[in-house]
């Protein structure tokens, strides 16, 4: 009997066990020690900035973010509306209003012609999202931000490594958020990252992770701060990880390529488009089935269960939620997240099991 495929599995190799024993070993299990620095050093080189700050998960990264730029009551943020629910959700906890707007049908990210549209008197920031791996369209973000000004915070939280016209997501915006879950291009269990090239919001991002406590007055707080600082513990688990960054990702690369060449011609199904300026980090397989109904989809996801292949579906547009409520005008966003679903996508996965998954793919299409 084949074992389950699942959707997605963390690869972890010695150099990882190493450096973590060596964490653990060193006594510094908490939020000071040498793993963290040099996490946040490397991890600031490898997007080609010059500040990085680690916290606690992806969805902190981007509250503290919003804090640390003062992004509050009433403020508006303008999103795309296809995202995982952690980048409305720390707005909405930042007291702010997320702004949806509508995605492109080919890069699944935020489209920029319709952030023109949602810009008010109240507009503060602007956070695309580089949705699956694929980057947003920063050159025409940065310009409407430019003209309206108006802030861009970049939610990277899975498109490590990705670029957009030659540059490495992170570096565009006024900062940048990641995440470190277990299923993302590189973790470090939980675990964030905000980086930024602003030496003056490096330090207050700093401050606040740490309950703003005054550096030269220690336990006197001069604001209303959060502790969210990541340990030594996963940092030395990230530090592993992005020694090895170059060949994670290649390896995701190949599995697309792989699900491509044995996909190729399938009727009714399309896999990871990307533009031409785009150099996508492909965080997960996106397949969609052209034409089908969300029950359809659904039903096609129970049958790759039951031949023991794990599928994600595309997430569900945020303005669905039952407590944000909102209508939204966003069509390309209501029509893509129905048909689209995520394949198994990690480092493990042989060509065999591709193949297999493939081969039930095109028997039931
Ligand atoms: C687009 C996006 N933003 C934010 C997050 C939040 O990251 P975390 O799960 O580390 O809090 C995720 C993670 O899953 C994500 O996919």
């Amino acid at each position: 009997m084949r074992a389950f495929i699942p959707i997605s599995k963390p690869n972890i190799t010695e150099k990882e066990i190493s450096y973590v024993n060596a964490a653990v070993t060193s006594t510094w299990v908490s939020s000071l020690g040498e793993y963290i620095i040099k996490f946040e050093k490397d991890f600031a080189s490898f997007c080609g900035v010059d500040y990085a700050v680690s916290v606690f998960n992806g969805t902190v990264a981007i509250h503290l973010a919003l804090e640390a730029l003062g992004i509050g009551e009433g403020d508006e943020v303008i999103m795309p509306n296809l995202s995982f629910i952690a980048t409305a959700n720390a707005v909405l906890h930042a007291r702010a209003v997320p702004v949806f707007a509508d995605i492109e049908p080919d890069t699944l990210c935020i489209d920029a012609n319709d952030i023109e549209r949602k810009i008010t008197g109240k507009t503060k920031a602007i956070m695309p999202v580089h949705l699956y791996g694929h980057p947003a369209n920063m050159n025409s973000i940065l310009k409407i931000a430019s003209e309206h000004d108006l802030l861009v915070i970049e939610d990277a939280a899975e498109a490590h490594g990705a670029k957009a016209f030659g540059k490495t997501v992170g570096s565009f915006g006024k900062c940048a958020t990641f995440s470190f879950y277990g299923n993302k291009i590189i973790t470090t269990g939980e675990g964030g990252m905000i980086t930024t090239n602003d030496q003056v919001l490096d330090k207050r991002l700093r401050h606040l992770r740490d309950h703003a406590m005054l550096k030269e007055k220690r336990y006197w707080h001069d604001t209303l701060g959060f502790n969210y600082r990541m340990t030594n513990l996963q940092a030395a688990l990230g530090c592993a990880q992005l020694e090895r960054v170059g060949f994670l990702l290649s390896r995701r690369n190949e599995i697309l390529r792989t699900y491509e060449k044995h996909l190729a011609g399938v009727k009714r199904l399309s896999l990871n488009k990307h533009a031409d300026w785009a150099e996508p980090s492909c965080w997960l397989v996106c397949m969609e089935i052209q034409g089908a109904s969300e029950k359809e989809r659904d039903e096609f996801m129970i049958h790759l269960n039951q031949a023991g292949i794990d599928s994600r579906p595309y997430f569900f547009p945020m303005s669905f939620m039952p407590y944000i409520n909102m209508p939204v005008d966003t069509p390309v966003t209501f029509e893509k997240y129905k048909i689209g679903l995520n394949l198994p996508t990690y480092i493990d996965l042989s060509e065999e099991e591709i193949e297999y998954v493939c081969s039930v793919i095109k028997k039931y299409l």
